[in-house]
């Protein structure tokens, strides 16, 4: 069975040959991988034990020494201080679980299932449906695709519903205002487009900004459940970015403002994960449809995204 992490890498290497055959960036300091799966998948796994060993009994409290990657963004000794329930920290840990999980599953082992239900249960504990960042929903819908196990799942659905709150629906765009959010009113439409599928990124009722980080939840949902809410989300979603979030070189871009008087203003920095999770998010849901319009972004992103990250 092709699992749905391994789907990016498979796309890569074997779907779109045109593409891996242009030149890869000069920035690679070594693009030829040498190294056998094996050596990958030991050296992987010898990374996520040593981050593990960094947990803390309770786990609210995990320093993310294994955050370094989004150093660049925010400032790692604040981030290390910080107060541990903050968003900036729980998104961290989520992208963590996400990968203990991803590791399992392209294993096929259960190595981390244990401590990741504990993992989970006291972060919903604190946070009800996980209301501090999306990224434990990716986590947990990747662990139920590895362990196959519904506590799981509806971990991941919970977090889903906890971002719909926050993702606009056609009711929202055409009432001007989503009700999570205290904005003065909304665009329907930028670029002719409309919004409808953009998620905050941020729960606080003032702050505007929509980011292009749903697609990938959504489609493993879909993928797991058959559900069709999940699938029209996952499709809005990629709508939304095709419209709104990329430049002409097809990289993904970081957000864009909700409200009118922003007057569809676009954050244009490039962060590499916007793009890599899109492209993740994509290749599901390409794998789920295989609609021509997700397949040709996908594809669009990934030729951009080789040579120039
Ligand atoms: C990072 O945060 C620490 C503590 O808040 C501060 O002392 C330091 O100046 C900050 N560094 C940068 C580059 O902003
Ligand atoms: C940490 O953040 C939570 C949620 O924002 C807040 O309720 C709590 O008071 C904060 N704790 C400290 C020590 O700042
Ligand atoms: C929490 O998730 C459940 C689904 O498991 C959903 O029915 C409920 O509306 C969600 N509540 C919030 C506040 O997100
Ligand atoms: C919404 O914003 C208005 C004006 O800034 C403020 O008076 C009001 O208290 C806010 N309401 C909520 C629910 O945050
Ligand atoms: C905007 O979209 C509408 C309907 O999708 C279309 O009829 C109209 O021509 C478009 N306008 C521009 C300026 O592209
Ligand atoms: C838009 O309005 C909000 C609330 O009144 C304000 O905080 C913000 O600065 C405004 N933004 C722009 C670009 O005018
Ligand atoms: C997707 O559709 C194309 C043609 O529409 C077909 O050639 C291809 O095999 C399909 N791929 C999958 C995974 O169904």
């Amino acid at each position: 069975m092709i699992t749905p992490a391994l789907l990016p890498l498979l796309l890569v290497a074997f779907a779109l040959p045109s593409i891996l055959a242009q030149v890869v960036s000069p920035y690679w300091r070594k693009p030829d991988i040498t190294a056998s799966p094996a050596e990958r998948i030991n050296l992987a796994g010898a990374a996520l034990a040593k981050a593990v060993n960094q947990l803390n009994p309770a786990p609210q409290f995990f320093r993310e020494l294994l955050s370094l990657s989004l150093s660049t963004r925010y400032n790692l000794t604040s981030l290390l201080s910080a107060n541990a329930t903050s968003g900036a920290v729980a998104g961290c840990k989520g992208s963590f679980y996400g990968q203990m999980a991803e590791f399992d599953l392209i294993t096929k082992q259960t190595m981390w299932e244990k401590s990741l239900k504990t993992y989970f249960q006291v972060a919903q504990s604190a946070h009800v449906n996980f209301s501090t960042t999306k990224t434990y929903g990716r986590a947990a819908a990747l662990a139920y695709a590895a362990y196959k196990d519904q506590t799981f799942l509806d971990y991941a659905m919970q977090s889903w519903w906890f971002g719909r709150a926050y993702t606009l629906s056609q009711d929202d765009v055409s009432a001007g205002r989503i009700s999570t959010k205290n904005l003065s009113s909304l665009q329907e439409v930028c670029q002719n487009q409309t919004m409808v599928g953009g998620t905050f990124w941020l729960m606080d009722p003032v702050k505007p900004k929509l980011i292009p980080l749903s697609t990938g939840l959504s489609a493993l949902l879909a993928e797991a459940t058959s559900d069709q809410l999940y699938l029209q989300a996952a499709i809005e979603s990629r709508k939304f970015i095709q419209a709104h979030l990329h430049n002409d070189l097809n990289i993904v871009l970081e957000a864009i403002y909700a409200p009118q008087n922003y007057s569809c203003d676009v954050i244009n920095e490039i962060f590499p994960y916007n793009t890599g999770i899109t492209i993740e998010g994509l290749s599901i849901l390409a794998a789920l449809i295989n609609d021509t319009e997700t397949q040709n972004l996908l594809e669009q992103i990934l030729a951009a995204a080789i040579p120039y990250s």
